[in-house]
């Protein structure tokens, strides 16, 4: 059997992408294949650390409409035969007709996934620890969702709580989200590669 192909899409920072990049590397090629980090920001840094740990990276600009963008995309999705997108910080929305052509490939499947720092539906779009913060909750968290068309909307897969310590900073608090998210990231993508990842909807391209 081939190993589960896997595409990241990432705008920024990257350290979610590498998390998973770390653990694919754990789960060795046989079982699951980053087979590239794509981003849509010439500047980031993710692009860089990718490279760096031996991983093809591909840089697709917004230069035109909608359309002809994510048409490149898809194009890279088909000649690697992607089964799985993991969305890190890819501050793009994917439009209906993506994400239909995706999953039509995959047989229905809903093969797109994405983490958020907030336990959505509270706190969607940018900024969510931030705000979590500004406004004095005690208790946020992070979602892993399937992705749909909308702004983080799509159906939640997990969620874990982050909760605040009466002394945490900002700074303390992000950091525990991402350790969070990292963790929770993993543990999806090892199910994925082990082909436990408990719904009816893995399917291989064909
Ligand atoms: C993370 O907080 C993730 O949950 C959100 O965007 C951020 C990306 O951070 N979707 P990084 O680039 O993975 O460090």
């Amino acid at each position: 059997m081939r190993p589960v192909r896997i595409a990241l899409f990432a705008s920024g920072t990257g350290s979610n992408a590498m998390a998973l990049v770390a653990k694919a590397q754990e789960l060795s090629k046989e079982k699951i294949d980053v087979a590239f980090v794509l981003s849509d920001k010439s500047a980031a840094p993710v692009l860089e650390k990718a490279q760096n740990a031996g991983v093809r990276t591909y840089l697709v600009e917004k230069k035109t409409d909608r359309k002809t963008h994510e048409s490149e995309v898809l194009k890279l999705l088909r000649e690697y035969h992607i089964d799985w997108i993991f969305l890190a910080g890819y501050m793009r929305l994917l439009s209906a007709d993506f994400i239909q052509q995706f999953r039509h490939w995959h047989a229905g499947a809903e093969q797109i996934v994405n983490i958020h720092p907030s336990l959505l539906p509270a706190y969607p779009g940018v900024d969510s620890i931030a705000r979590a913060f500004n406004d004095g909750v005690k208790e946020s968290g992070v979602t892993l969702h399937l992705v749909d068309e909308g702004m983080d909307t799509g159906r939640v897969l997990v969620q874990e709580i982050v909760s605040r310590k009466e002394e945490a900073n900002l700074a303390k608090w992000t950091q525990q989200f991402h350790e969070v998210e990292h963790r929770l990231y993993c543990q999806f993508l090892e199910k994925v590669a082990l082909g436990s990842q408990d719904t009816v909807y893995f399917k291989e391209t064909p």
